[in-house]
């Protein structure tokens, strides 16, 4: 996903005690995976150029996607044939016209107070400067805590929230509600293995329990570490849409809102 020029640039932003080796390209894939619209950082450094690259990623393969797709539908239907699984299959394989219909044009929001001199949040502009990659995230120097009103007016509903840094109790109660209730993600680092985190973690629990429908979650634990060593990732489910193209068996529906969508992506 990334050439050697990029994590040649990435690596002074590297910290080894701030632990996020893996978690940055973790993130990078969960970005490819989800093609969230919005993001927000909380806790800048080695994981901001991953995120910013992998949105410009996404964006540019949604382009191609987009185009080659109405390109496949169009020749079907020129044909005269109903879209079936031979349309399902051909390049770009698989793609539900429906996530085309609007453009994505993702933005990302990193918010940093540079409250801790070991980070390396201070460098990251300069990093992203290198990468080409300046215009693609909007830093807000500000403690978390005063940030909620600095964020862009069309910035709601979040499609992913990553939160490393001291305030993950804070950041729950104050800013769960811009998650997006259908299938937003806030991930946040480092709550398993220390008292006030496993507080946070049995905190929102309860909620769980207390609201059901309201949220997903599961803990990844690096097992061979002792500090900085887990993410939780919370997953919003208040207002889910089914999408749902299948049948029993997993046999596609091809008519109706399919074909809708389909021909209206390829310009019909
Ligand atoms: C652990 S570091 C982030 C590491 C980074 N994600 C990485 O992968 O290198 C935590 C960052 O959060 C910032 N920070 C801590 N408390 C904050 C707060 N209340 N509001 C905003 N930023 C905060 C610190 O300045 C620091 O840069």
């Amino acid at each position: 996903m990334f050439d050697a020029a990029f994590h040649a640039a990435v690596e002074k932003l590297r910290v080894p005690a701030a632990g996020t080796d893996v978690v940055a390209p973790l993130l990078s894939s969960v970005v490819q995976m989800t093609r969230p619209r919005r993001v927000l950082e909380v806790g800048m450094g080695y994981t901001t150029p991953y995120l910013a690259a992998a949105l410009v990623q996404v964006a540019e393969q949604v382009r191609a996607e987009s185009a080659a797709l109405a390109a496949k539908t169009a020749q079907h239907l020129d044909t005269g044939r109903k879209l079936d699984t031979d349309w399902l299959y051909a390049d770009p394989a698989l793609r539900a016209p429906g996530f085309y219909l609007d453009s994505y044009q993702p933005q990302f929001v990193a918010v940093d107070d540079l409250s801790i001199p070991d980070s390396s949040a201070g460098q990251v502009l300069e990093v992203l400067a290198s990468l080409g990659l300046s215009d693609r995230v909007q830093v807000i120097n500000a403690n978390i805590r005063e940030c909620r009103e600095l964020l862009p007016e069309d910035f709601a509903p979040i499609d992913l929230a990553w939160v490393d840094a001291w305030e993950c109790l804070y950041f729950f109660d104050h800013f769960w509600d811009l998650i997006n209730p259908d299938g937003g993600l806030l991930i946040m680092h480092y709550l398993m293995t220390y008292p006030e985190g496993e507080a946070i973690l049995d905190y929102i629990t309860k909620i769980q329990r207390a609201r059901p429908g309201e949220l997903e979650l599961v803990n990844l634990l690096e097992p061979h570490k002792m500090l900085q060593n887990s993410l939780t990732v919370i997953r919003r489910t208040s207002a889910g849409k089914a999408r749902s193209f299948a049948r029993p068996g997993g046999r596609l529906d091809f008519d109706g809102e399919l074909r809708r969508e389909a021909e209206t992506q390829a310009g019909r």
